[in-house]
């Protein structure tokens, strides 16, 4: 790895990341390039954000247009590609209205916001207190971050939000008990994603549902990670039946350009005044204008396409776990999967990205699996050949049994 580059890194920026040693320099496709001209098929997409793979055509193109016409005026004025987008994330999702901001932090903020701000407008100062859910991730700004599970991102920031009950994750009974009529929101990702990759059980989404009627408390989904096409349907929400009043995307939105929303019903919306909320580059001409291009692909094709790859890529995994027995769990959906190990990932993380293929580790034990949503079939394979090669260095290393 070049010196240079790590060197100014750790000079001039601040040490809040913990990076992988290798520098990324371009991408075309799921293959992405490091600094010696050594290639990586790349399974995380940057987070889950490169929905369209690196160096689309497409959306180069777009971008390199939008920026020559306009690629920025502010909130202050019409520009005409925010309501073309709002207007396609309504058809996907049925939630009416659209608030554009620049990060999925920021609309899990602003989410949270809205949903006090309805009851404030209800005239119901009762209802202050946000149910949540153990091993949740939403962000690291103060509201995002006090509805975020890990002590060890919370505790240096404390005091945040006060009236915060947490809920075990699929924990039907307990969800019964912590929601009441003083429960402004719910808030839960749909599959939890920094957690381990862990989906909501139906039975615990129909609790969710059930609690709604009786207390009328409201529901953020949070889907800026598994939203947008990523298993399969516009958002996993509507695979599990639930009725969200507000839901937080990001990531993808944009297929790299930074881009959140929060997507309201009507009634929340309704509930909103101007100068509630707002932001200098949210819903910016370049943003929107790049969303156009990732929210056609999605619903022209992609969506098929990782039904079709998805169901492939779970069977390959189900086989991965058949040959090592250190995988104790595979959870997922679509092209969204984690491997539970009965060990930190760690070394099996860097093995990966020895045998050229970029995985993430996440709750210590999960390997996580995001790939760009147009990654075939033979892709995968070629990239779960090195997994489990990866796999096998490690095991054999440490003696476990193959
Ligand atoms: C479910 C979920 N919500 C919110 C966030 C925060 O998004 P951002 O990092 O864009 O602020 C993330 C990021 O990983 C996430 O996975």
């Amino acid at each position: 790895m070049s010196h240079d580059v790590k060197a100014l890194e750790s000079k001039y920026v601040v040490q809040t990341y913990r990076r992988t040693p290798i520098v990324l320099v371009r991408g075309t496709g799921v293959r992405v390039f490091d600094e010696d001209g050594r290639e990586y098929l790349d399974l995380l997409a940057g987070i889950g954000v490169g929905a369209l793979g690196h160096g689309h055509e497409g959306l180069a193109r777009a971008i390199a247009e939008q920026s020559r016409e306009m690629i920025h005026c502010s909130n202050l004025f019409f520009h005409p590609l925010q309501g073309q987008v709002a207007e396609r994330l309504a058809k996907l999702s049925g939630l009416s209205r659209a608030f554009f901001c620049n990060s999925g932090a920021e609309a899990v903020e602003a989410c949270l916001k809205f949903a006090r701000r309805y009851w404030y407008t209800q005239r119901n100062a009762n209802r202050t207190e946000i149910v949540a859910m153990e091993g949740a991730f939403h962000g690291r700004t103060y509201g995002a971050l006090s509805v975020t599970w890990d002590e060890h991102y919370r505790a240096p920031f404390a005091p945040l939000l006060p009236n915060i009950t947490w809920v075990p994750m699929n924990d039907a009974a307990k969800l019964r008990a912590a929601v009441s009529e003083r429960t402004a929101a719910i808030i839960l990702e749909p599959i939890q994603g920094e957690g381990g990759v862990r989906p909501i059980s139906q039975e615990f989404a129909n609790a969710v549902n059930e609690v709604k009627a009786r207390t009328g408390a409201l529901l953020i989904a949070d889907e800026v990670q598994c939203g947008l096409g990523r298993t399969g349907y516009p958002f996993y929400f509507q695979k599990l039946g639930l009725q969200p009043d507000l839901v937080s995307v990001g990531k993808a939105l944009a297929a790299g350009v930074p881009m959140g929303a929060a997507l309201v019903k009507e009634e929340i919306a309704a509930a909103l005044s101007f100068g509630d909320h707002g932001t200098t580059f949210g819903g910016n001409l370049l943003a929107c204008r790049a969303a156009l291009v990732c929210l056609d692909e999605i619903s022209a094709t992609l969506m098929d396409h990782v039904k079709t790859v998805g169901a492939h890529l779970e069977r390959q995994l189900r086989a991965l776990q058949s040959k090592h027995p250190a995988i104790v769990d595979v959870r997922g959906a679509g092209l969204m999967w984690g491997l539970e190990l009965n060990m930190d990932a760690a070394p099996v993380h860097e093995a990966a990205i020895r045998q050229g293929v970029l995985v993430n580790r996440t709750a210590v034990k999960v390997i996580r699996l995001l790939p760009p949503l147009m990654i075939t079939k033979a892709d995968l394979d070629r990239a779960l050949g090195m997994l489990d090669a990866a796999f096998s260095e490690v095991l054999a290393g440490a003696g476990v049994a193959n």
